[in-house]
């Protein structure tokens, strides 16, 4: 009665510890064939991986990359309320367009009511999340009833892409009268 016990405890005790052992052998066997040559290197992660980081190609740019050779845009929108605006944002990557100096091909460039939908993404009043302190958001159609105009008129008909206030505050000027608020 108690070997029968004894026996039958033990069997079943050493094929787990068997099993244990063979997953543990297995484990750091494969951790051995999986683990990258330089993992630890300088820490808890792959060391080549900085080098693999340095090489990683650049798609964007600040905006002053584009000034280089856009001089004429320069002008205008460093000056006008959109200069915190990315060109990027609205035209693409630079690496899409330049690359060693030289241009290697076109960005895209919005036309028709694309450029609405562009304007929209920044200063529609539906977007409720948006404080409206930090960028000045309109209703549509409204912001064109307002103005007496069709609902048809698209953005850039009264407001230049890089420098939305240009011309409105020129026509302001001509008329002698001052914009509402201080706008620069
Ligand atoms: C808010 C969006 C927006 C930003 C920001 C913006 N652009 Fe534009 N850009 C446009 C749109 C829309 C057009 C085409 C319509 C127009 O000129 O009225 C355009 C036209 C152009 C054109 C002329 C393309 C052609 O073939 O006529 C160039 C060049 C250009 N942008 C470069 C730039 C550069 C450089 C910057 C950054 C300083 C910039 N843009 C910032 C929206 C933008
Ligand atoms: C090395 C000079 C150079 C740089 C830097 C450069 N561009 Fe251009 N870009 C050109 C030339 C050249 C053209 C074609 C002639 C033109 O429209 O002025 C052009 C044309 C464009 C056009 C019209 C569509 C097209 O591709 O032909 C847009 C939009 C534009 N560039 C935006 C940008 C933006 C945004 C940047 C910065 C991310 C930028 N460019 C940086 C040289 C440059
Ligand atoms: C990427 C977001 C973005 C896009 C796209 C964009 N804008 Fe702006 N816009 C801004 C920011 C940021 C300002 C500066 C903060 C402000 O005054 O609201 C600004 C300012 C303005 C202002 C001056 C507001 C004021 O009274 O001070 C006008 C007008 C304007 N944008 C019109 C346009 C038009 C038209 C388009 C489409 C061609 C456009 N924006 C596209 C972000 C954007
Ligand atoms: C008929 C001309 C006209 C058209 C078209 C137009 N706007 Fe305006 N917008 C103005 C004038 C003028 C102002 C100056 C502020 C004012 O007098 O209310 C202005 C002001 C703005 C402002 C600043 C609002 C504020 O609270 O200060 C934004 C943002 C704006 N417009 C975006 C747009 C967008 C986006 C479109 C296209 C969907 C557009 N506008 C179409 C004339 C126009």
């Amino acid at each position: 009665m108690e070997k029968r016990y004894k026996s039958g405890d033990y069997a079943h005790v050493l094929r787990l510890a068997i099993i244990l052992i063979v997953a543990a052998v297995l484990g750091i066997f494969a951790r051995g064939m999986f683990l990258p040559d330089t993992m630890g290197q300088y820490g808890f992660y792959r060391g080549s991986d900085i080098e693999d980081q340095r090489n990683v190609t650049i798609r964007n740019q600040t905006n002053d990359a584009c000034f280089e050779c856009h001089r004429p845009i320069r002008l205008i929108h460093k000056e006008g309320v959109h200069k915190t605006v990315s060109c990027e944002f609205c035209h693409g990557p630079y690496a899409d367009h330049i690359k060693d100096g030289k241009r290697v091909g076109k960005l895209p460039v919005k036309k028709g009511m694309e450029i609405k939908d562009l304007c929209l993404r920044c200063h529609n009043k539906v977007i409720k999340a948006r404080p409206e302190t930090s960028i000045k958001v309109i209703a549509m159609p409204q912001h064109l009833e307002e103005k007496k105009v069709q609902v048809t008129h698209n953005c850039n008909q009264c407001h230049m892409v890089h420098d939305p206030l240009l011309w409105i505050k020129a026509a302001y000027e001509m008329m002698g009268m001052e914009m509402k608020g201080d706008k620069k």
